[in-house]
């Protein structure tokens, strides 16, 4: 398998047998980073980090994974560089290019870091936009694989804002490596339906399905994962909050949901999550609306079917697969 060279933009631009790939990468330097084995097998090279959003995880697991391999690394913020302000996205992408060996975007528009990827010729590396999210996505599914030791056939149900990042790339995924995708949400939060066709001609070649529905009892019904993620985006305005959380509460991962599951199921969740009244937002809406949590609570998040702190360290495993399949060595 060859992906030296390649952007990294969405799991739609990767064969399954590509995604799997990256998927036993991620595992074979999970295991090589436990035994102390080392893989700086990159020395001398360098990448930009580039996060007009604010990030824990990308951020950290770029970084980290960066400096395993023997990289250096500058991060450029919201603030503090040229880019977008002076100097267009193709004029950074061209002089960036010239200096670093591959380039990580976090950002807005899908349309931007396609653009710099058209411009930079050097791998680009999508760390969220607002279509996609696809390194999420390999340490989503090494997360369900180390817990199922399999792939193929299980249900995940993704419950909440499925038309954005998440939603999106969860269906993208599910469908490109079989697995049989639920959006359980209200149906203004349903998947856009171009990008459910495309899903669609994925499922027909592995055997997955695709399933959108309104109903939890049903759409939770016998799930292997439960999945959700935060109803208001980073980037979003303050004023959808009111809206979403009115829609959404009913779509809140509880333990009425889990026990509606398989027994065996586990809850995913990209982080960071609402499940208690420890964070600035999370107290603000606490007081506003006399909530405690949003789109889990706090039970299932800490609950032993949680497994969100272990997909969280596979954020950093998958990244360093993703940088070290598509740079050339030193
Ligand atoms: N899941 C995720 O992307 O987290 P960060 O926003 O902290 O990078
Ligand atoms: N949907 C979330 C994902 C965060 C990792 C956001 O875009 O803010």
């Amino acid at each position: 398998m060859d992906l030296k060279g390649r952007n990294f933009l969405t799991l739609k631009d990767f064969t399954p047998e590509e995604i799997t790939y990256l998927i036993d990468l991620s595992a074979e330097v999970k295991e090589k980073k436990k035994k102390g084995i080392p893989v700086d097998h990159y020395k001398g090279k360098n990448v930009a980090l580039i996060f007009e959003k604010d990030s824990t995880r990308t951020r950290c697991a770029f970084e980290v994974a960066a400096h395993d391999m023997g990289m250096g690394t500058t991060y450029l913020g919201p603030t503090g560089s040229q880019m977008g302000k002076k100097e267009s996205i193709e004029d950074t992408a061209r002089v960036l290019g010239r200096m670093y060996d591959g380039i990580e975007y976090r950002g807005f528009g899908q349309d931007i870091v396609e653009e710099l990827a058209k411009y930079a010729g050097v791998p680009v590396w999508n760390g969220l936009t607002n279509e996609y999210h696809p390194t999420q996505m390999l340490a989503d599914m090494l997360t369900i694989r180390e817990n199922f030791g399999k792939l193929k056939g299980l249900k995940l149900v993704y419950m909440g804002d499925a038309r954005y990042n998440m939603g999106n790339s969860l269906m993208v995924a599910c469908s490109k490596l079989g697995l049989d995708f639920v959006a359980c949400t209200t149906k203004e939060y349903f998947p856009n339906e171009e990008l459910v066709e495309t899903c669609r001609g994925y499922a027909a070649q592995s055997g997955a399905t695709i399933t959108l529905t309104e109903d939890v009892k049903e759409g939770t019904k016998d799930a292997d994962v439960i999945y959700t993620d935060v109803w208001v985006s980073m980037g979003e305005p303050d004023e959808v909050w009111e809206k979403r959380i009115k829609e959404l509460s009913p779509y809140k991962v509880t333990k009425e949901v889990m026990a509606n599951a398989k027994e065996t199921a586990i809850f995913l969740h990209c982080l960071p999550a609402f499940h208690d009244l420890k964070t600035k937002i999370g107290k603000e809406m606490g007081e506003r609306f006399g909530i405690t949590d949003m789109e889990v609570t706090d039970e299932v998040f800490e609950s032993a079917q949680s497994k969100v702190f272990d997909e969280a360290e596979n954020r950093m495993h998958t990244i360093k697969a993703v940088m070290m399949a598509t740079l050339e060595e030193s």
